[in-house]
């Protein structure tokens, strides 16, 4: 992934992102998409290891936290460090997740919990935790990634698809919350990408239009618009990269 060219520029010089799940992904991704257009980036993750694995490649632009976003001392120790380091916070990613699978009838319950509280109450903390500084540095902006599993439906992904359609009703909710605040919120909905979560899935996507999976740098991109002022029209809205995938079947099988 260090091999991807991410575009140098100066669209977020002066930005300050928080990233969560950034130690590798999608996160990592983004966050070295951000400090090539010029910003400085928190990466935060429960992969302390990773993590700082991150922060050594991009260098001064970043700095490392430990950051489990269903521990809400653990999201005010990032925002301190983000005000220490860097001085504001304009940008927040609420990129962690997980993936579980199961069908309802055997789901455990234990499983839909920890889904539910990382992919959603997860950014809830995230976006109470970080509001009064991003309401202090605007124009700001909050990211949720949700998924194309909170467009529609997925069989045997009971708790993963309920958590990102709440992510982006939650996305909605914030946006209207914070109206003309200066602070935007907007979720993105990824098809099937290529990451450590997708490792040993099925990602021929013979059913999407563009018959592959997408790569990290290409949601990067749309993630870099949505922090940047380019976007400053756009909140409450959902932004989909995901190959035709919600344009519908590309394939249908007929038997003669
Ligand atoms: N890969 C896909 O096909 C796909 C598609 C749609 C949406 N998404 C979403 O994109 C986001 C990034 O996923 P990815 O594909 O890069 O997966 P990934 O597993 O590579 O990255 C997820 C990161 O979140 C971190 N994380 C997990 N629990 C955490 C917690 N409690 N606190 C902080 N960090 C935590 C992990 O350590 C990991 O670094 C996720 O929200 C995922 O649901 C992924």
């Amino acid at each position: 992934m260090g091999s991807v060219d991410y575009p140098k520029g100066k669209r977020l010089v002066g930005k300050v992102a928080l990233i969560t799940g950034a130690a590798r992904g999608m996160g990592a991704s983004f966050a070295r998409a951000m400090v090539a257009q010029g910003g400085s980036v928190i990466v935060g993750d429960v992969l302390d290891e990773q993590g700082l694995a991150v922060e050594a490649e991009l260098g001064d632009a970043t700095v490392y936290v430990h950051l489990d976003v269903t521990s809400r001392s653990d999201w005010q120790h990032a925002v301190d460090v983000a005000l220490a380091r860097f001085g504001k916070l304009n940008i927040l990613v609420n990129n962690a997740g997980i993936l579980a699978t199961g069908s309802v009838a055997e789901f455990p319950p234990d499983e839909w919990d920890r889904v539910i509280a990382v992919n959603l109450t997860g950014a809830f903390n995230g976006i109470q935790a970080t509001l009064p500084a991003l309401k202090a540095s605007t124009p700001a902006s909050i990211i949720n990634i949700s998924s194309t599993a909170g467009l529609k439906g997925y069989g045997g992904l009971v708790g993963y698809t309920a958590s990102k359609f709440g992510l982006r009703g939650l996305t909605k909710a914030v946006a209207l919350d914070l109206g003309d605040s200066g602070v935007r919120c907007n979720s993105i909905h990824p098809g099937a990408v290529i990451t450590p979560m997708t490792d040993g899935i099925d990602m021929a996507q013979s059913h999407v239009a563009m018959k592959r999976p997408g790569h990290p740098h290409e949601l990067a991109h749309l993630a870099v618009f949505l922090a940047s002022d380019e976007s400053s029209y756009c909140t409450g809205a959902e932004f989909v990269a995901d190959g035709g995938e919600m344009a519908g079947l590309a394939t249908l099988t007929v038997s003669s």
